[in-house]
């Protein structure tokens, strides 16, 4: 073999592995928006949170996972920021103890575990027996985030502003039913502000705060002995408000948990 000939079949032998290696990379590897699970890893992640998890158990040898595992990251991709996707593999001896707690038979087990308020640390466990298509994964998982946010009407508006000191986060909507989204972001404040929801239908209370779109979105804080009203004026998008109400509130979770807020409000006040 000529020495042109021996570094072209080199070459053409690194192309290969480079055509191969990805799928060496993991099944679930660092570029989607799956979280990979350990028993290490579990309780913090699936049962120390007040999001919704889906956690799928695995193997990477089984055909049904393969199927599945396209479908798993889109649901991943669009759940992102708004409930969790995980997986346990569990032909990995380390995750053993995990896949047997969970009584795992076959692959792929999917299981969506969501916080019970009764039992702290001791999540709801469900088996998901749907679709095996992301967008039917993603609809259970919707349906399944616990709801913290008050449905107000305009009546109920005073005597809600009396329930705590801390900043109120009311989002006005014309659509019927709460989004999951704020749902999720009410989770990310649990404990550090409230969250209300109200109905374009309430004419008296979009007057008062003139609102003329939806969803439009207010935070009423207090700063300096009164209370602040600041409108949001950004994109919808999760990372969008989660880091405007972090203004005003600490996020209890999500990236900026225990970030203390540019306007650390009642908090300092009362220490005045
Ligand atoms: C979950 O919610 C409870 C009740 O509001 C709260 O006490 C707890 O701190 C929250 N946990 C996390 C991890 O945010």
């Amino acid at each position: 073999m000529s020495g042109k000939m021996a570094i072209k079949s080199l070459l053409f032998l690194v192309q290969i592995l480079l055509l191969v290696l990805p799928s060496y990379a993991g099944f679930y590897d660092k570029g989607t928006e799956v979280i990979n699970l350990t028993p290490k890893t579990f309780n913090k992640e699936v049962a120390q949170t007040n999001y919704t998890t889906i956690v799928e158990f695995y193997a990477e040898w089984c055909g049904h996972c393969k199927n599945l595992r396209p479908q798993y990251v889109k649901a991943a991709q669009n759940l992102n920021g708004i409930a969790k996707v995980a997986a346990v593999r569990c032909d990995d001896k380390a995750n053993e103890p995990l896949c047997s707690k969970y009584q795992v038979k076959g692959y792929p087990t999917l299981k969506i575990f969501r916080p019970n308020p009764k039992t702290p640390g001791k999540p709801m466990m469900e088996n998901y027996q749907g679709e095996r298509k992301a967008k039917s994964i993603v609809d259970t998982v919707l349906g399944r985030i616990a709801n913290r946010v008050k449905r107000l009407r305009a009546i109920d508006l005073d005597s809600w502003f009396q329930e705590t000191d801390l900043p109120y986060v009311l989002l006005f909507t014309n659509k019927a039913a709460t989004p999951p989204m704020y749902k999720t972001l009410a989770i990310d404040f649990a404990s550090t502000a409230n969250f209300g929801i109200i109905k374009n239908s309430e004419k008296v209370a979009v007057e008062k705060y003139k609102v003329s779109k939806y969803p439009t979105l207010i935070v009423f804080h207090f700063d300096n002995g009164e209370w602040i009203k600041e409108q949001y004026g950004g994109s919808q998008k999760k990372e969008a408000l989660y880091e405007f109400v972090g203004r005003f509130a600490m996020p209890v979770e999500g990236p900026d948990a225990g970030k203390v807020p540019m306007h650390a409000s009642k908090l300092i006040h009362e220490e005045l």
